[in-house]
């Protein structure tokens, strides 16, 4: 290591992480992401598996079209179909990269792919010929590489580097690696396979054993120079190595890894509530890096240590990874270039509709709420960012609840133009209301998760809803709303998550209706 070498950031979020339960995201939420994480400084982003379905294909094709600063990777199995449509997809990007794979462990010949070793390593060299014709920027992954034989797994590897590849990939793929035991691998295959000098090295670690960080970095330190992971660490069963932690600990233990990566670590938190504003799931309060209590000292102790020097308790600051301090900003006689300036501080260049849009809602909530916080403002923002189009709008809503009765909800909403209204009795007035919008838009929708949430302090604080929906069929989709009265966020939730399942079923300008 020469004590200055660059890791390369990987990030999977939209393949990987998005193949995990209850991650799906549309189209727009995958550019949202996607221009996130360019805006994040990664180096590759695989924007999904082309083959697997029109809309993967659609996805990867756009995100290819529109990423300038970071490679685009389509995953594709090792058969010149899958090959093929990868590249159709990445092909228009500044930096497309096919990344094909093949398992090479003897549990996945031999009751997946009912091949033997012969027949897998002439597959892998042949489809990575294949691949190369379109691209010298060719990743393989060799599936399962921690629990191959090492013989095959360096002949694999030499094999598919004569081949053309230059990215070679070694996944953990079930997690079941520990860290001194992914550092003698990575050294071991280094030395069977010398040919993996002329390449770069990458690993993929699955969280199986908690061990997803810990495997990558100990990988560093045996001469890996990619590591694959995603935001928040979401993935397959208990998900990827989390990008942030990785990149973090680059940084502050630059002194052991002698590596750094390209990421701007003050986006980091951006990506992170975007990602769970998009999924509608939230991270652990506890999570490293990014959990709402990561930077958080409770202990009179550590307060006191804190105030006297930072260090004493901190060993990165919030800043640093793009944690803002709340303070109050702005307030009902604020304009709209108090608020366009302080919307610039904090990193947000909205268009001129954009802005008019959010400026609007800024006033809404000013006149609702006496104190603005950044971080109100930062939830009413970034969710503009990847909104779909509003096909339903709420008017209004009258509840009639109590502790003796049974709570009756009508709702009046707007589909374009056109007026709807229903009633609905229900278990809690939250739940009359949600079935009051199942009936104005005709589907038998059923509530597969509910959150409500304060995003700042204080009596009046904007409540944050997050809904999971699940329609009949058993798809998902997330919503949020935000309102200082609690009703009103968990109704718009349910209308922005109705308007997501709108647009996947019917795209941006279908006229017909649901109902
Ligand atoms: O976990 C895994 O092995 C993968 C490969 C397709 C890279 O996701
Ligand atoms: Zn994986």
């Amino acid at each position: 290591m020469t004590g200055n070498d660059k890791v390369k950031i990987f990030d999977t979020t939209l393949r990987d992480g998005e193949q995990s339960p209850g991650m799906s995201m549309n189209l727009k939420e995958k550019i949202g992401m996607a221009k996130q994480l360019e805006k994040m400084g990664v180096d590759v982003i695989e924007a999904g598996f082309a083959i697997s379905s029109p809309g993967d294909f659609t996805s990867v094709k756009t995100i290819a079209e529109t990423i300038k600063n970071a490679s685009v990777a389509s995953l594709a199995r090792a058969s010149a179909g899958d090959i093929d449509t990868a590249w159709e997809a990445v092909k228009a990007a500044a930096d497309p990269r096919i990344h094909l794979f093949l398992a090479t462990s003897e549990l996945h010949l031999k009751y997946k792919l009912n091949l033997s070793e012969d027949e897998v390593y002439e597959m892998a060299v042949a489809m990575t010929k294949h691949a190369a014709k379109y691209t010298s920027n060719v990743e393989f992954s060799a599936e399962d590489a921690t629990r191959s034989d090492m013989d095959f797994l360096a002949r694999v590897v030499s094999g598919v580097i004569e081949a053309g590849a230059t990215t070679i990939n070694l996944p953990d793929t079930v997690g079941y690696s520990t860290p001194e035991e992914f550092y003698n691998f990575i050294t071991e295959i280094r030395k069977r396979a010398p040919k993996l000098e002329d390449v770069v090295i990458s690993c993929h670690n699955h969280n199986d054993l908690g061990l997803g960080v810990a495997n990558s970095l100990a990988g560093v330190l045996a001469g890996v120079r990619q590591v694959e992971c995603t935001v928040n660490g979401i993935g397959e069963r208990a998900g990827n190595a989390a990008m942030e932690e990785i990149v973090m600990a680059l940084q502050t233990r630059k002194d052991l890894y002698g590596a750094d990566t390209n990421v701007v670590t003050t986006e980091i938190m951006r990506s992170s509530s975007l990602l769970s504003q998009i999924t509608g799931v939230k991270v652990q309060p506890n999570k490293a890096i990014v959990g709402e209590n990561a930077f958080a000292h409770e202990s009179g102790i550590h307060q006191h240590g804190m105030l006297k020097n930072a260090e004493t308790y901190e060993i990165m600051t919030p800043a640093s990874v793009g944690v803002k301090d709340s303070n109050l900003v702005l307030g009902k006689h604020s304009g709209k270039h108090a608020f366009e300036d302080r919307l610039k501080i904090l990193g947000y260049e909205l268009s001129s509709d954009e802005l008019s849009e959010a400026f609007e809602k800024f006033k809404e909530l000013a006149d609702r709420k006496k104190h603005v916080y950044d971080k109100d403002l930062e939830a009413l923002v970034s969710k503009e960012a990847v909104q779909v189009p509003k096909t339903f709008t709420l008017g209004s809503f009258v509840i009639n609840s109590g502790n003796e009765i049974t709570a009756m909800a009508s709702v009046k909403m707007k589909k374009k133009d056109e007026e709807l209204e229903n009633v609905s009795g229900g278990d809690g007035p939250v739940d009359a209301a949600f079935k009051a919008i199942n009936k104005i838009v005709g589907r038998e929708l059923e509530l597969d998760d509910y959150s409500i949430n304060s995003v700042s302090e204080g009596e009046d604080a904007l409540g944050d809803a997050r809904v999971v929906i699940k329609t009949v069929a058993g798809k998902k989709y997330a919503g949020r709303g935000l309102s200082t009265d609690v009703i009103e966020a968990s109704i718009k939730s349910y209308i922005n998550a109705v308007n997501k399942l709108y647009y996947d079923e019917h795209g941006e300008n279908e006229e017909e209706t649901m109902r």
